[in-house]
């Protein structure tokens, strides 16, 4: 069977996610319409309004949100001006419209005191602006009547795009002899072009009974420090990484100590296996 060519719109165009998604697509049957911020600004519901009328998309994949972690503390008002109110703008428009939603998430919106993997079914306790102003877009959606939605709650997501944990510690160690990493925080590096994959692979199946919250990060756990290593032993370099301890990195937000997410509803749900971190490591 042929699957209907659907009009797919892709905000945040600029970000990393969006480019892996782009870096994928010509193998997916769709028409793609990727929108920056300048194109397609997500707080502006004129502007949200005018641009989807005209480009009347089945599916619009929102990677656009205001994602530096740190400067929300002190930017709170931004932050929930594109996690919460922009996302809200792309539900009732969905709503209103009857267009279907791929909504991109964290493991922020936990409060990462939990000793296993956290389930889309836990209570969610954001400790940080980053993370109340993501889960304010999520509730944003869970309210609105869309006629399907996935929200995708990711973590740790690196590429060869945008700024990124691996990328800075592939750079630093091709230039340092030595590197301090933190070792107590745990958490899943997940690759964003297995995430792109997933997402592009299952756009048809997005219905209203497989409608809600998912899970997708890479299987398996691993801390920064775990992660620093792996990067550069499978670059073949010979920096020396070293344990430190947060409390030895202070930073504006604080970093969930655990935020390991179970990825095993996605997987059951759309018979879809998702690699190990370590496998998924390029190099
Ligand atoms: N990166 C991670 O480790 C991580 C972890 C967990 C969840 N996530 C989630 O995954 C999604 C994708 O993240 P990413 O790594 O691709 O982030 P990213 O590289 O920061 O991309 C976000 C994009 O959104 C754009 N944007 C900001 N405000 C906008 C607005 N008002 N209207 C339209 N676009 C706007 C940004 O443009 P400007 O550059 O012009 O601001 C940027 O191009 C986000 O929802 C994020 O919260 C990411």
């Amino acid at each position: 069977m042929v699957s209907k060519q659907l009009r797919v719109v892709v905000t945040g165009a600029g970000g990393q996610l969006a480019q892996c998604i782009k870096h994928l697509d010509a193998n997916f049957n769709h028409l793609f319409y990727y929108k920056d911020r300048k194109a397609l600004d997500i707080t502006d519901a004129n502007s949200v309004k005018t641009v989807l009328d005209a480009l009347k998309p089945h599916v619009i994949i929102n990677a656009a949100a205001y994602t530096q972690v740190d400067l929300a503390e002190t930017e709170t008002d931004a932050a929930f001006a594109v996690n919460e109110r922009g996302v809200a703008n792309l539900a009732a428009y969905c709503s209103e419209n009857r267009v279907k939603l791929i909504h991109i998430s964290t493991d922020y919106v936990f409060d990462g005191a939990s000793s296993r993997p956290y389930l889309e079914s836990d209570a969610t306790a954001p400790q940080t602006t980053y993370g109340k102003s993501k889960r304010a877009g999520e509730l944003a959606i869970l309210e609105a009547a869309i006629p399907a939605f996935w929200i995708i709650r990711t973590a740790w997501l690196y590429s060869i795009y945008g700024k990124n944990f691996y990328k800075i510690i592939l750079n630093l160690a091709q230039s340092r002899d030595e590197l301090s990493v933190v070792n107590d925080q745990t958490g899943v590096p997940t690759h964003a072009l297995d995430l792109a994959h997933f997402i592009l692979k299952h756009i048809p199946q997005l219905n209203p009974q497989n409608s809600g919250i998912y899970h997708f990060v890479n299987s398996g756990q691993a801390s920064w420090f775990d992660f620093a290593q792996a990067i550069v032993a499978q670059n073949g370099l010979k920096t020396k990484v070293i344990a430190v301890s947060s409390a030895q990195y202070p930073t504006l937000a604080r970093r969930p100590k655990f935020s390991v997410l179970d990825n095993s509803k996605l997987q059951k749900t759309f018979n879809y296996s998702i690699r190990d971190w370590s496998t998924a490591l390029p190099g």
